[in-house]
């Protein structure tokens, strides 16, 4: 059974209600967070919690937790669920009003939902030990403002369900000037000729706290290049590697395409090189 955080109590998850005039029920009006966590230690707990802030003042909602607060809910979720391998999902939505109103209401107390649930273990860097991911692609077709970790995810939802119903990973997402922005749920990069190259920050992808692990712990600790600039389709498809990475998922390879091989379809040396540097660095944040 699992035990979940609800507006300032734990409770078994069957018996956490909310409102159905909540605004996060009724507008996707929140904010939200995943926080991965192995054997009881958090990974990015920091960014994690200032993104989450950040986003919570972008929208308006005047909700500002200390790092403290969060910290003794998650590790309390922690010690309540196992220690494995669990993702810590922390919810912000604006509250319950009285009416459906578009506009933000005032005096509205918001809504706080947390719960644990299981992830896959870390990634071993070894390359027959990591799942090579097949992908699909679509044109991205979400608001301009996925720079926002929104709970109203109707849009990621059905690009994901789109590389799903055929039997795919993931999605991966073009924008209309055929460069790449995201994937459905994780942030993605190529790899040509050993130099790493992903979407620069900004409105069109989620500013990714594995992402910002990651390519600050390439450029502390290795020679790897890093660019952040735009990738074409023709980039992706012709790309010696091509990875995404979220937080559950760490540094995912991706092997396939469309149906078509990554590079020559094995997982790359270069995946190979920063998902090592990844797992000795990744508490350090
Ligand atoms: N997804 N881009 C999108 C659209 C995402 O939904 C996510 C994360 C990322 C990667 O962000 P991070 O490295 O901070 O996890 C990029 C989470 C895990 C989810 O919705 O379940």
């Amino acid at each position: 059974m699992s035990i979940v955080f609800l507006n300032n109590e734990f409770m078994p998850m069957e018996e956490a209600k909310i409102s159905p005039m909540d605004r996060g029920f009724l507008f996707g009006d929140g904010i939200y967070e995943v926080i991965p966590s192995y054997d009881g230690k958090l990974v990015g707990f920091g960014p994690h919690i200032d993104r989450m802030n950040q986003g919570l003042e972008m929208i308006g909602i005047q909700f500002n937790w200390s790092h403290e607060q969060w910290q003794s809910i998650c590790q309390q979720l922690i010690e309540k669920n196992g220690n494995g391998n669990l993702g810590l999902y922390l919810h912000v939505s604006r509250g319950a009003d009285e009416k459906r109103f578009h506009a933000y209401p005032d005096n509205v107390e918001p809504t706080v939902y947390a719960f644990a649930f299981d992830i896959p273990a870390a990634n071993i860097p070894d390359k027959s030990k990591v799942k090579g991911y097949r992908v699909a692609t679509t044109q991205d077709l979400r608001w301009q403002r996925c720079n926002i970790k929104s709970t109203a995810l109707l849009g990621n939802v059905m690009h994901f369900q789109h590389g799903h119903g055929q039997g795919y990973n993931e999605t991966i997402l073009f924008n209309a000037e055929n460069n790449l922005t995201e994937g459905s749920a994780c942030n993605a990069y190529i790899v040509k000729d050993g130099v790493v190259i992903t979407p620069p920050l900004d409105h069109q992808l989620l500013p990714g706290i594995t992402r910002h692990m990651l390519l600050d712990i390439l450029r502390k600790h290795s020679d790897i290049k890093i660019e952040e600039r735009n990738v074409s389709m023709e980039e992706v498809m012709s790309a010696d590697e091509v990875w995404l990475t979220s937080s559950s998922k760490e540094i995912a390879p991706v092997i396939e395409i469309d149906g078509k091989p990554v590079g020559n379809g094995e997982i790359g040396d270069t995946w190979l090189a920063a998902q090592t540097l990844y797992t000795q660095h990744k508490h350090d944040y």
